[in-house]
């Protein structure tokens, strides 16, 4: 079965086209970094705009490199929310454009669902129940799912993202943009730590943006820069694997799924490969590439849910904020 994805969410455009859900013949991401850096985030106009340019050559592409046409598509699956409702819905056009010609079916994909799906798409043995750590740029959740998509929000921030806090502290040291692979390159160069203040909001909540308030509070005085970007990066981590770790054995779970873009976070993996196996927990992350926003992830949730026989109608419209999808 062939499934085309589409995901234009934020500032990436990313077509992808699997095979049986798992087997990736082409995983296109063309990213916009470019353009949004100088303003240090996205921005919203610029990036619909640039989805419209890139979206048909990239199916196109897309097919080409998978050895297919788009007659042979089976199912095409695309990202509906949350995110930027300009973006989105330049894929979610061209998806019900390109179902309604091809007369095949269609999926909306809850973004975030796709995330914990980009775990699965490269481990078949996870299946639920298993708890999943989100860390994006706009989300920092805790979910248990105890089904398939059953979706037990259990934490998440209450004020910035971990990906939004890294973005942010990139910007006070001016390293660049996104903020995440920029703070974990200057942060090998760190050498001191800072002992920053770790917020550790009740239950499994999370809360970054007094860590943002410290380092802004660190760079007033004489520091080493790149070991306020490893003290940062210390704090971050150390918050999410002491709670998510805390919630699989409060919630008797063994199985831990880490995936968003902060989990290509290289110092993350090794403190989570580090402490889960004390307590018997396994960690599972998707390869790098696979953290940061693709539609491979989309492509594999589409999977799982053609074949639990969810389909989408053209009346489904884009969302700019929702929340896990239950059913
Ligand atoms: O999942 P994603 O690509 O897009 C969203 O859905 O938000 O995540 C992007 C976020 C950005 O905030 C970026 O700075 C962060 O993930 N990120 C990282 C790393 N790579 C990306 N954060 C820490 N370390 C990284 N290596
Ligand atoms: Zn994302």
């Amino acid at each position: 079965m062939y499934i085309l994805a589409i995901d234009t969410s934020c500032d990436d455009t990313s077509v992808a086209i699997l095979k049986d859900g798992h087997n990736i013949l082409s995983n296109l991401v063309s990213s916009q970094h470019d353009i949004h850096e100088r303003f240090g985030g996205v921005v919203p106009e610029l990036a619909s705009r640039r989805h419209l340019e890139n979206i048909i050559p990239m199916i196109k592409l897309a097919l080409k490199e998978a050895k297919i046409e788009s007659k042979d598509i089976d199912v095409i699956g695309v990202t509906y929310g949350p995110g930027l409702v300009g973006s989105l819905l330049v894929g979610l056009m061209t998806a019900k454009g390109l179902a309604y010609s091809l007369r095949k079916p269609f999926i909306g994909i809850n973004h975030m669902e796709g995330h914990i799906f980009s775990a699965i798409l490269e481990h078949r043995e996870l299946y639920p129940p298993f708890m999943a750590l989100v860390v994006s740029g706009g989300h920092t959740d805790l979910v248990l799912v105890r089904r398939y998509f059953s979706y037990e929000v259990i934490g998440s921030t209450r004020d910035d993202a971990a990906g939004e806090a890294f973005d942010k502290v990139a910007r006070l040291l001016d390293i660049g943009y996104p903020g995440g692979p920029a703070i974990e390159r200057f942060a090998r160069l760190g050498k001191i730590d800072y002992n920053l203040p770790r917020a550790i909001p009740e239950g499994y909540d999370f809360s970054f943006s007094g860590l943002k308030t410290a380092v802004s509070r660190l760079l007033k005085g004489e520091v080493d820069l790149p070991s306020v970007a490893y003290s940062f990066q210390e704090a971050v981590v150390d918050v999410l694997v002491d709670k998510s770790l805390k919630a699989c054995i409060n919630y008797k779970i063994n199985k831990l799924a880490v995936s968003g873009g902060v989990a290509a976070n290289k110092r993350l993996r090794e403190r989570f490969l580090e402490e889960a196996p004390k307590y018997g927990i396994k960690i599972y992350f998707p390869s790098l590439s696979m953290c940061t926003d693709n539609a491979s992830m989309i492509a594999c949730a589409t999977y799982y849910r053609y074949l639990a026989g969810y389909r989408s109608d053209f009346t489904l419209n884009a969302e700019s904020y929702c929340s896990y999808p239950n059913g």
